[in-house]
């Protein structure tokens, strides 16, 4: 991994394949990609759409294509070419022999992402396997490569090939080590789900498309003026800590990886491992950036994953989810102001939906102050009555309901009633503690 180096100069290239049915118009294709390219770091030198009538099957473009995206790289001094597409293994050489310059294809600038951003073991023994995997199909182009060299004809034992079939049993072999850890990896990430599933906090799962904003969100949530205590699994788990929230003393936030269109499949199990998490959260916080033009588009594919992840059911206005989203409407600043009055009445006429500029932390106190009341929203007033003697289920109300009043009951001196406000989640888990 990490093949790309930060600071690179690359030229991003989006063909426009004719016959595919994109999800996105090549415009948009072509910011998602610059957006990838740059969130790992990249220097965008220039970027543009090839319509492509015909694939070439050697070089995926036409040969004066190839021309006009060389002398591009050179008038912008570019040591890198990113083509938003899938090359086959024999384009990506040919491309890089002809333009004498690093080429990856969208499945090699996603990997980078998902290898830089992959926080979990999980996540990164995933990535790790689905790079390896990327790696195994470029070595069958080598072999056809030396093969062809040879005069297209396998001898079988000739130098070319047992280095190549030295190197493909390392690729399997660490492929099977990998799975072997990930297994390991499964089980002790089912025991410590199971533990949080017991610990009384709510989770706010943060999710959202790459590059809408997610990270400087979370820190902000999570940095200065917001309580961030270290929890048991947060050393484990650098995607998740505490936060309070108003009216809820401890929550949990949970960041997932960004989103992105036209997920190469190799690479869907990687993803979906980072995202499990949101089908136990308490409330989904989805954050978009609004100033994007494709941002509808990207919310339709968000609610698409909920739903193939079962959180969301039914169709049109049948449509529920399981788990109440908010919506953060983030990078407002960047809105022209025409744009930001008209969306100004829709953002004050919801409860679901909130404005931020994570940048400078406008709306980020509205935004907490949103996932308190969702989070005791439907809180109700209970009174116990709970036996002096038990201490635990007495602490347990002070620390996660909002105590009323806390007398004894009547003259029974070893017995308290205990007047609160829990929301469903802490009646039931206060009763299942009895
Ligand atoms: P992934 O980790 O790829 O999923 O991205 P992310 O959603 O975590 O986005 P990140 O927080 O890394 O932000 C992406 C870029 O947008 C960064 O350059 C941020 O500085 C910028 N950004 C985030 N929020 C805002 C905002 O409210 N306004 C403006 N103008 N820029 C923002």
């Amino acid at each position: 991994m990490g093949e790309v180096s930060r600071g690179a100069r690359a030229l991003v290239v989006c063909p426009d394949i004719r016959g595919v049915a994109y999800d996105l118009d090549a415009g948009s294709r072509l910011a998602e990609a610059e957006g990838l390219a740059l969130a790992i770091g990249i220097v965008i030198a220039d970027s543009f759409v090839l319509p492509v009538r015909d694939v070439r099957p050697n070089l995926l473009f036409g040969a004066g294509q190839v021309e006009n995206i060389r002398i591009a790289c050179e008038q912008n001094e570019a040591e890198l070419v990113v083509v938003d597409g899938a090359l086959t293994p024999i384009q990506q050489r040919n491309l890089e022999e002809k333009l004498a310059r690093k080429v990856i294809d969208r499945t090699g600038l996603i990997l980078e992402i998902f290898g830089e951003r992959a926080a979990t073991a999980e996540g990164r023994l995933q990535v790790e396997l689905a790079h390896l995997d990327y790696q195994q199909s470029r070595l069958v182009r080598s072999w056809t490569h030396l093969e062809r060299q040879r005069g297209g004809f396998g001898f079988l034992g000739g130098p070319g090939e047992t280095q190549i079939e030295a190197d493909r049993r390392m690729i399997r072999q660490r492929m099977g080590r990998l799975r072997k850890e990930l297994e390991q990896v499964r089980k002790t990430r089912g025991l410590h789900r199971e533990r949080r599933e017991r610990a009384p906090w709510p989770v706010v799962a943060l999710v959202g498309y790459t590059n809408a904003g997610k990270s400087t969100l979370f820190n902000h949530l999570t940095g200065a003026g917001v309580m961030a205590e270290d929890l048991l699994f947060a050393t484990l788990d650098p995607t998740m800590r505490a936060i309070a929230l108003p009216g809820v003393e401890k929550a949990i936030l949970s960041d997932t990886v960004g989103f992105i269109s036209d997920l190469p499949t190799q690479l869907v199990a990687a993803f979906r491992a980072t995202l499990e998490e949101v089908t136990s959260a308490d409330v989904i916080c989805h954050v978009r950036d609004i100033s994007n033009p494709s941002s509808g588009a990207q919310k339709a594919q968000v609610l698409e994953v909920l739903r193939d992840l079962g959180v969301i059911d039914g169709e049109g206005v049948a449509e529920v989810s399981s788990i109440p989203i908010l919506e953060v409407w983030n990078k407002w600043d960047q809105l022209s102001h025409e744009r930001a009055e008209e969306l100004t009445p829709l953002v004050e006429g919801s409860d679901d939906i909130v404005a931020t500029s994570a940048i400078s932390g406008d709306g980020v106190a509205s935004l907490l102050d949103r996932l308190g009341d969702m989070l005791t929203r439907n809180a109700t007033l209970q009174t116990f009555e709970v036996p002096v003697s038990d201490g635990r289920r007495i602490a347990w109300l002070h620390a996660h309901g909002e105590v009323i009043e806390d007398v004894p009951a009547g003259d029974d001196p070893a017995l308290r009633s205990i007047t609160v406000r829990l929301n469903p989640k802490e009646l039931g888990q206060f009763e299942a503690m009895a």
